[in-house]
């Protein structure tokens, strides 16, 4: 039986590891893109967390450097392109918009160049995002509904999205976007408000840390697993044609509400904890996400497995073993 081959960009991050962690499950050889880091301790650490570092082929690569690319696609003769690299932190967007243009946005222009010059028979996988909605314009939001992005992020994302609907179009690739809502779990990157808020109740409870501060508390987002959601991006190269899906749970909650789930997990009252901090605001803010994934499970049968509740708790308990294992 031939082994299938497939070439994660953004193997270090989340859903990269979940996604490489499947795919490796499923027998297929996989190939993943890492940019130089200063530290060699870093940048393995989810892979580690998974155990299957060693059955993952790391490659030296950037999003910004077409010749790298290239040069890897060529090498791997990939069956299947993730292209999972983005800068991803909308906080940072407005702090790096051109960086965060070139990576999260041109970066994906780079890939479909690579396939549609070197690669033209793979399939390609592009994470796009809820983020495109931002103001929003339907209170469900579906592939149908108009976008309205509200970050350089957002905006950056959006050009992505396009550019592989144009080489869909243009090229005949099989290249299609996985709309994907948040999804969230203990490899997600503190920076972020779910694991923010479940390492901060764990220092809480471990006598580390006395208060959590955050922003915009009101805001509402539709918060999944990202080992559920990795799934999807997989089934999506698995249909005959190519197309555009949204991946949500359809539930939306309030930053607050996740909040308190985290705390009432280890017995602790939120009021006692949580302070408003003006300065963690955004210039613009994305005030609500609640997606409609009927689409996705109507063409290939995906749904969301886990709830908020089982997903902030598995959190949680991820961090109070990593602290204490650390103190
Ligand atoms: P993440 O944890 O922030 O991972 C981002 C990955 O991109 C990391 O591996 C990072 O490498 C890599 N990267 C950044 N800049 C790069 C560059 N110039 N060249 C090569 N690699 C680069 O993000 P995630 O949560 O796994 O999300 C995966 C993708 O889905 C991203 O594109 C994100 O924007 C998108 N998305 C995420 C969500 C969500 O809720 N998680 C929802 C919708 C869409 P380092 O390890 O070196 O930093
Ligand atoms: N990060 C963070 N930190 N967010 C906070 C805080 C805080 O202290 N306080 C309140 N929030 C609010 C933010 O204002 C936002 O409304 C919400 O919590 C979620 O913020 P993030 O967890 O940073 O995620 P995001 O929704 O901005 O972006 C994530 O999801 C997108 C999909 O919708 C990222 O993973 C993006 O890459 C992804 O595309």
């Amino acid at each position: 039986m031939t082994v299938k081959r497939a070439l994660i960009t953004g193997v270090t991050g989340q859903d990269g590891a979940y996604l490489a962690q499947l795919l490796l499950e499923k027998g297929y050889a996989v190939t993943g893109i890492v940019r130089r880091s200063s530290h060699a301790g870093v940048f393995d650490h989810r892979l580690k967390w998974l155990g299957i570092l060693d059955e993952v082929e790391l490659v030296d690569g950037n999003l910004l450097d077409q010749s790298a690319l290239l040069r890897i696609v060529q090498a791997a003769k990939p069956d299947e392109i993730y292209n999972l690299a983005a800068q991803s932190f909308v906080t940072s967007s407005w702090q790096q918009p051109l960086l965060t243009g070139q990576v999260t946005g041109l970066g994906a222009v780079h890939m479909l160049e690579c396939l549609r010059s070197v690669a033209p028979q793979a399939r390609y996988y592009q994470a796009s995002t809820s983020e495109m909605f931002g103001l929003i314009q339907e209170e469900r939001q579906s592939e149908t509904t108009p976008f309205y992005p509200r970050s350089p992020y957002g905006v950056a994302k959006l050009y992505a999205h396009w550019m592989t609907i144009n080489y869909r179009e243009s090229f005949g690739l099989h290249a299609s976007n996985g709309i994907l809502f948040n999804h969230e779990s203990p490899l997600r990157g503190v920076e972020f408000v779910t694991r923010k808020v479940t390492d901060a109740v764990a220092r809480i409870k471990l006598g580390k840390q006395k208060e959590l501060r955050l922003g915009n508390i009101d805001a509402k987002r539709d918060w999944g697993h990202a080992r559920d959601y990795v799934k999807a991006m997989w089934l999506m190269l698995q249909q005959d044609r190519p197309d555009d899906y949204v991946i949500a749970t359809g539930r939306t909650t309030t930053v607050r509400d996740m909040c308190a789930i985290a705390f009432k997990h280890v017995g602790l009252d939120i009021d006692d904890h949580l302070v408003i901090d003006p300065a963690l605001f955004r210039p613009a803010e994305v005030e609500v996400l609640l997606g409609n994934p009927a689409k996705a499970k109507a063409a290939f049968g995906w749904e969301a497995q886990t709830s908020l509740e089982a997903l902030i708790t598995e959190m949680v308990d991820a961090d109070i073993r990593r602290l204490s294992a650390n103190a």
